[in-house]
């Protein structure tokens, strides 16, 4: 009977099959597929990518195709203006500035963009059926726009340091998934990681720490010196980086807490004024920037306006968590500071700073984000809030009209073990447990009501370091479950984990071709 059973599902699998012949297996899922399986097209290599002579903009990403296809495929295509080509790319600016179709026929393959950033999308979908079907593409055509506008991934560069390199491949991992942010996060106890020129201790004594505690904080030391440090001409070199790539690096420099490094680079912005040092074990610390000195304030300015000269992007993250309040309790400068500003406690005191470098940074055309910690002490209406002790700081500042990046941790943290049993089969995580499927199922709008979601502005993957001391380590830790979080992003209304789940096969092709460590679990079953 049982026999019997499995032949008619198979038979019935065989069928389904038949009708749609090895559908694309796009990772996000785009908006809308249809296949025409009377048609294709065999790219050969002296295959050409035509431009609209009109679109220099479009050089650019025409390069980083066929950059990415010889080493991806082997194959060697040229970028032509005429005769027209096989692969021809333009510009509509009907379509959303996100947007693209994707168009491939016996006659050649077609791709139309709101902008050069929708062409370069369609161009990674290629990619990815390039990595499917081979050469010889079937007859397809693709309409795709994400659903969110921020798709963001964050990498911690303060606990351990990525050469510039290594940065770049990152963002290449996530130009891959369509993701458009890369959040940069540059400053932290254990480590400042960007030149700030008025201030070059920061980087000289900042950057390096004396050791780095072994394990999960374990009581011993490695010994070792560690250390590191972005030039403000590497900075603007990953910037333009990932610009190309239509990745926007949105900076992070952490006040007022997990300030060890800054502090032991100038002692002055401290409370005590003395006594600090670089870290070398993880966790929170009670050093941070003394709220009550107006010095603070003036270097914290300094600081962002060389920030901002580096980085266009409209938003600059200015951490604001885990922010421990004794030396505040204890410092005569801090308390003036509360009576001052009849400030009720500590925690109004945390937003009173907040509230100032809001203030000179909207004062400078850019817009403040900040950990769910910045809602504590209150907040202003125009302030972003990065939700991630879980949702409900992300909930409740979309209510009080506040925009919202979801990043929880009970789905979008990295550093999470991604198997419910660790030990000995993972490589090291900071704790917890974040499958494939968890991050799959995250619904940024949980909770929220239609009049709510608008403030939603999207989600992000966050990436801590402390346990991760490479990029391949990282890699692992990352993929796929970035491609998890890519699908909530992009693909908001249309997800299906088994579907996924097929799509993946496939699309891990280019992690591998890439030479992208991923992880294996969500392919197995052991993860199940
Ligand atoms: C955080 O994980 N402390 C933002
Ligand atoms: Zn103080």
């Amino acid at each position: 009977m049982k026999r019997i059973v499995s032949s008619i599902v198979l038979l019935m699998l065989a069928g389904a099959g038949m009708a749609a012949t090895n559908p694309p297996a796009i990772v996000p899922i785009p908006r809308q597929v249809s296949c025409n399986d009377q048609q294709s097209i065999t790219l050969t290599d002296d295959a050409r990518i035509t431009l609209p002579r009109s679109e220099k903009d479009l050089r650019g990403v025409a390069e980083l195709f066929v950059r990415d296809v010889a080493r991806e495929e082997g194959l060697t295509l040229k970028i032509v203006e005429k005769p027209e080509g096989e692969i021809r790319l333009a510009v509509d600016p009907q379509l959303g500035e996100e947007a693209y179709l994707l168009e491939i026929s016996a006659k050649g393959i077609d791709i139309r963009g709101g902008t050069p950033a929708g062409v370069f999308y369609g161009l990674q979908t290629l990619r990815q059926l390039l990595a499917q079907y081979g050469t010889t593409l079937p007859g397809v055509q693709i309409e795709d726009a994400p659903w969110f506008g921020y798709r963001g991934a964050m990498l911690d560069c303060g606990r351990h340091f990525f050469p510039i390199d290594q940065i770049k491949t990152f963002i290449d991992m996530l130009a891959l998934h369509k993701i458009n942010r890369f959040h940069w996060h540059l400053t932290e106890d254990q480590g400042w990681r960007l030149e700030i020129r008025r201030y070059p201790e920061l980087t000289r004594i900042g950057s390096q720490r004396a050791e780095t505690v072994l394990g999960n904080n374990s009581p011993a030391y490695d010994g070792v010196p560690y250390g590191g440090y972005y030039t403000q001409q590497q900075a603007r070199e990953i910037v333009a980086y990932a610009a190309e790539r239509f990745i926007t690096v949105v900076p992070e420099i952490e006040m007022p807490g997990h300030a060890s490094a800054a502090l032991a680079a100038y002692p002055w912005l401290g409370c005590a004024g003395e006594g600090y040092k670089v870290q070398t074990r993880w966790g929170v610390f009670p050093e941070v920037f003394c709220a009550g000195k107006d010095s603070t304030f003036d270097f914290m300015q300094n600081v962002l306006a060389e920030v901002i000269d580096i980085f266009p992007s409209e938003y600059i993250h200015v951490g604001g968590d885990e922010c421990p309040k004794e030396s505040w309790k204890v410092c005569p400068a801090c308390q003036k500071r509360i009576q001052d500003e009849n400030l009720k406690d500590e925690h109004e005191l945390q937003s009173y700073f907040v509230l100032r470098m809001e203030r000179w940074l909207n004062e400078h055309g850019r817009h403040l984000i900040g950990w769910d910690e910045i809602l504590e002490g209150g907040i202003s209406k125009s302030a972003t809030i990065m939700s991630w002790r879980g949702a409900k700081g992300g909930i409740a500042a979309a209510r009080a009209g506040n925009k919202v990046i979801m990043t929880p941790n009970t789905h979008c943290y990295l550093d999470y073990y991604q198997t419910q049993h660790p030990q000995g089969n993972e490589p090291w995580g900071i704790g917890g447990y974040v499958s494939v499927e968890k991050a799959y199922s995250l619904d940024p709008y949980d909770q929220l009501d239609e009049a709510e979601r608008p403030y939603i502005l999207g989600v992000q993957g966050n990436i801590w370091t402390e346990y991760m001391a490479s990029l391949a380590h990282v890699q692992h830790m990352v993929l796929p479950r970035l491609a998890a979080l890519a699908e909530v992003g992009w693909s908001y209304d249309r997800r299906n984990i088994e579907d996924f789940r097929n799509r993946m096969k496939i699309f891990r092709r280019l992690y591998e071709r890439n030479d992208y460590r991923y992880a294996p679990y969500f392919f197995t079953t052991e993860a199940e």
